[in-house]
């Protein structure tokens, strides 16, 4: 597995060796086809790009959209924006933190869930609202909202 992940890596990034200025489009790559960017593809892109690895390290974190560990099967994506905390989403926060024992940004460790918290959803008249999945879920209590985790990880068997 992991040789198998080396040689795919060596092989998106090497023909971007020495041309730093391709260093966002080598990580959107590398993301791409793994989901995430783990240290070693962090590494490698530094050394074959001739870029320090702070820099390398920079732009991921600049750059929402990069991702440094892997995404769980199912994702859970909590709004606590403005509407939706007024709501009392910090306590389905609270209530799916302790259902999945993970904090926002994390995975849990079988893979299952990754959860993470957005701003604004854009369903504001719904609010609280959750998406799972692609799926929204509004006017959401904490039991509800674990009820709907428990029912996609049933689901998925
Ligand atoms: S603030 Fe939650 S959907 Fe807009």
């Amino acid at each position: 597995m992991v040789e198998k992940r080396t040689s795919q890596l060596a092989e998106l990034i090497e023909p971007y060796a020495g041309r730093s200025e391709e260093l966002i489009q080598v990580l959107r790559e590398i993301q791409e086809k793994l989901g995430y960017l783990p240290k070693e593809a962090q590494e490698e892109v530094a050394q074959t790009l001739g870029v320090p690895l702070s820099r390398v390290y920079g732009v991921i974190t600049f750059y929402n959209f990069f991702r440094t560990s892997p995404r769980g099967k199912h994702i859970v994506r909590l709004c606590t924006g403005t509407a939706c905390y007024v709501g009392s989403a910090d306590r389905i926060l609270t209530a799916l933190q302790s259902r999945l024992g993970v904090a926002p940004g994390e995975t849990t460790k079988d893979l299952a869930v990754t959860l993470e918290t957005v701003a604004c959803l854009g369903a504001c008249a719904l609010s609280p609202v959750m998406v799972v999945d692609d799926i929204y879920h509004g006017l959401l209590t904490p039991d509800e909202a674990v009820a709907i985790v428990d029912r996609a990880l049933e689901e998925a068997g």
